[in-house]
């Protein structure tokens, strides 16, 4: 066991190595190093507030617009249980990300615990997986937020942007994805001035998406009819399950603040707090809405509506300016979790860049605005690019399978850190210890076994290119391969 604090001592026979695939970072270390990048470090300006944003930024936003209209018709008006269980199964992972960031305080997120207890063959999987989470999911939002404009501009002033420049090459007559690579350009100019700066756009977009649907709810209101509740399951239980996976992507995102722990002010106890805090903002606001809309329109009518909350919002007040103001929020909603997800990535990089995992220059930060410039620049450009130009189809898919699989390892990970380190502080510690990420771990498989196979077949070939990149990059290049034999942890 090792001392807080403090690098394990060199004896005069110095422990035998772990095995490459097999050793793991000290938390002390990883801690020590928080923040220090190439040529600089990153600053911590984050309040427990501006964290909060930060998940709430990537969580609330496609789920709640769109996908609600997609999951209402298969579990009707219950559609508002299936909220409550995908918020369950969010929640026991939930819990030991909050263990786990306030114990472990970095910008990886679930490939830093990951590496700090089962090895760096595992961490660089959840690493890889993260890039599935984020910047793969990045690209598809952004697609989506397109689709959303469109039907906006289409709403408004009656102008359709051509499909040729709203469709990747190849898909339905398109050459470039306009609107989705905009997105991405305009995220990545406000993420190059810091997080400083980066939290106050996020807070203020969290703020305008948090407003839009409240108004939802508050118009919707009025326009609730007792008989839309009944049957409430008329699809049963099969239907509420089927409903509860579809919306587990609306809860996707909470760990969003485990990845800023490096430019948090107080990351052990902000973090967990952001974490949880988070959720359950979420939790409340995605019953409620869903409560609304099932109760003002009937549950049928959901099937084939594309934008289901600003139909309600005009049909209920009887003007189509509501209906616009909602389809403006949900712009403002889906843009911002596009940025929160882009800096989640940007951060997770930072972490394995520093690990030697992925190449120096993803932890290169900027002296002046203590960001990750170049890391911002190449992440976005990256995402953009997969938006505008690649039809994401099955990879789009495959993200729920590298989010469950990452939700997965943090359960496994709170358990071990708990055997191997009992004596660690820790500002949070799970409920009902180790019934809830053994829930949590379960909860995970299930949903992922849930998934297609066309979908497995896309996350396996996913996986087999990330081992491919960490055989012949990684496993060589890791900082702790050429550290001295005690900096890593047996
Ligand atoms: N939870 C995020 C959304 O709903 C991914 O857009």
């Amino acid at each position: 066991m090792l001392d807080h604090g403090q690098a394990p001592p060199l004896t005069s026979e110095p422990p035998k190595a772990a095995h490459p695939l097999l050793r793991r970072k000290p938390v002390e270390q990883m801690v020590a190093e928080g923040g220090q990048g190439e040529g600089g470090s990153l600053r911590r300006t984050l309040t427990m507030w501006q964290l909060t944003m930060i998940s709430i930024g990537a969580t609330l936003g496609t789920g709640i617009f769109v996908v609600l209209g997609t999951a209402t018709p298969k579990a009707g008006p219950a559609v508002t249980i299936s909220f409550v269980i995908a918020g369950l199964t969010a929640l026991f992972s939930a819990l030991s990300y909050a263990e786990l960031a306030g114990s472990v305080p970095v910008s990886g997120s679930s490939y830093s615990y990951s590496y700090a207890t089962m090895g760096e063959l595992v961490a660089w999987v959840c690493g890889w997986c993260l890039v599935l989470e984020y910047g793969v999911s990045v690209a598809a939002v952004a697609v989506g937020w397109g689709e959303y404009l469109n039907e906006l501009l289409d709403g408004t002033i009656g102008l359709t942007i051509p499909q040729s420049l709203s469709a990747p090459f190849g898909e339905d007559g398109g050459y470039i994805n306009l609107p989705a690579l905009v997105v991405v350009l305009l995220a990545m100019v406000f993420l190059m001035r810091g997080a400083k700066e980066s939290a106050r756009i996020n807070s203020v977009m969290v703020g305008v998406k948090i407003v839009t649907l409240l108004l939802f709810i508050g118009i919707g209101f009025m326009g609730i009819k007792a008989g839309n509740y009944a049957p409430l399951a008329p699809l049963g239980i099969t239907g509420i399950s089927a409903g509860a996976a579809t919306l587990f992507f609306s809860y996707i995102g909470f760990d969003a603040a485990s990845t800023a722990g490096e430019e948090a002010q107080n990351p052990k106890r902000d973090l967990p707090r952001a974490i949880m805090l988070s959720l359950f903002i979420v939790t409340v606001l995605y019953v409620l809405v869903a409560f609304v809309a099932v109760g003002a329109m009937p549950w049928q009518d959901f099937e084939g509506t594309e934008a289901a909350l600003a139909q309600i919002m005009t049909d209920v007040s009887g003007h189509t300016f509501w209906g616009v103001v909602l389809a403006a929020g949900a712009v403002v909603a889906i843009a911002s979790v596009v940025f929160a997800v882009l800096y989640g990535q940007t951060r997770i990089l930072f972490a394995m860049s520093r690990d030697g995992l992925v190449p120096k220059v993803f932890a290169k930060v900027h002296p002046k605005t203590g960001a990750p410039r170049a890391n911002v620049v190449i992440v976005s450009l990256f995402c953009g690019a997969l938006a505008a130009f690649i039809p994401l189809g099955k990879l789009a898919d495959a993200t729920s399978i590298g989010t469950l699989f990452a939700f997965g390892l943090v359960n496994v990970a709170v358990v071990i850190l708990r055997r191997t380190r009992p004596d660690m502080p820790r500002t949070f510690k799970v409920a009902l210890f180790p019934l809830t990420p053994i829930l949590g771990l379960l909860a995970c498989g299930y949903m992922m076994f849930s998934l297609d196979t066309a979908t497995w077949i896309v996350f396996g070939g996913w996986m087999a290119a990330g081992l491919v990149f960490y055989f012949l990059y990684g496993i060589r290049r890791s900082r702790l391969a050429t550290a001295e034999p005690a900096a890593a942890e047996k």
